[in-house]
């Protein structure tokens, strides 16, 4: 998406460790406009879907899924990943590890949202090792719902993890993918 990627080359800023930067518009501030655009092309890409849910993971997931669930007429649904008395008893969970974080943590979603007649597509901000999208399909496996697959905005491509899913069979659909942050460059894919 080039409206995407001129933005990224604009605002985003490399940081150690090939850490992205981009809370101008997708992480901290939020771009609606630019937003609304990125939801519009998930839309055309997975228009024929029959999608009934978009399922994201708190937090920077929540804006973009809600955004672009507004095209697809449907409610978001996102994984919760601290405890909450919002949340039913019964839940699917799963583990997901962290690495920037050196540690698992859970993710839950409630039960009475996600059942089999659902077809999910799941969204995220960031793609880089992909352990937390393996943990909202652990929990769209459980529910047994139909996963169509994952729109993600900027994928990490040198990490590896959307790759890993694609050769599992699962669609994956970045709008970005960036192949290099070496030296503070940003080279896509
Ligand atoms: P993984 O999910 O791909 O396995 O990666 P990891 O656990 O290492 O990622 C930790 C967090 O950092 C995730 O957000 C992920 O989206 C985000 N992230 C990874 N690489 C980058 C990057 O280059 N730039 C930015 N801006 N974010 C990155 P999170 O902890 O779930 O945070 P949040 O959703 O609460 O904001
Ligand atoms: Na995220
Ligand atoms: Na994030």
């Amino acid at each position: 998406m080039e409206l995407l990627k001129e933005k990224i080359l604009k605002e985003g800023r490399v940081e150690e460790g090939n850490i992205l930067k981009v809370d101008s518009f997708l992480n901290h501030q939020l771009d609606i406009e630019l937003l609304n655009e990125i939801g519009k092309e998930f839309k055309k890409r997975f228009k024929n879907e029959n999608i009934t849910k978009i399922l994201t993971i708190e937090t920077s997931g929540i804006a973009i899924g809600a955004i672009t669930a507004q095209y697809f007429n449907v409610p978001v649904l996102f994984a919760r990943k601290t405890e909450s008395k919002n949340l039913d008893n019964e839940t699917y969970e799963s583990n997901v590890y962290s690495y920037t974080k050196e540690k698992n943590y859970k993710i839950r979603v409630a039960e009475r949202y996600l059942n089999e007649n659902d077809r999910v597509l799941l969204i995220d901000d960031f793609l880089a090792n992909g352990k937390a999208l393996l943990g909202l399909i652990d929990i769209t496996k459980q529910a047994k719902a139909t996963l169509v697959g994952a729109g993600i905005v900027i994928e990490k491509g040198f990490q590896h993890g959307g790759d890993n899913l694609r050769n599992n069979g699962i669609r994956v659909d970045s709008l970005a993918i960036i192949d290099s942050l070496e030296d503070g460059k940003i080279v896509f894919r």
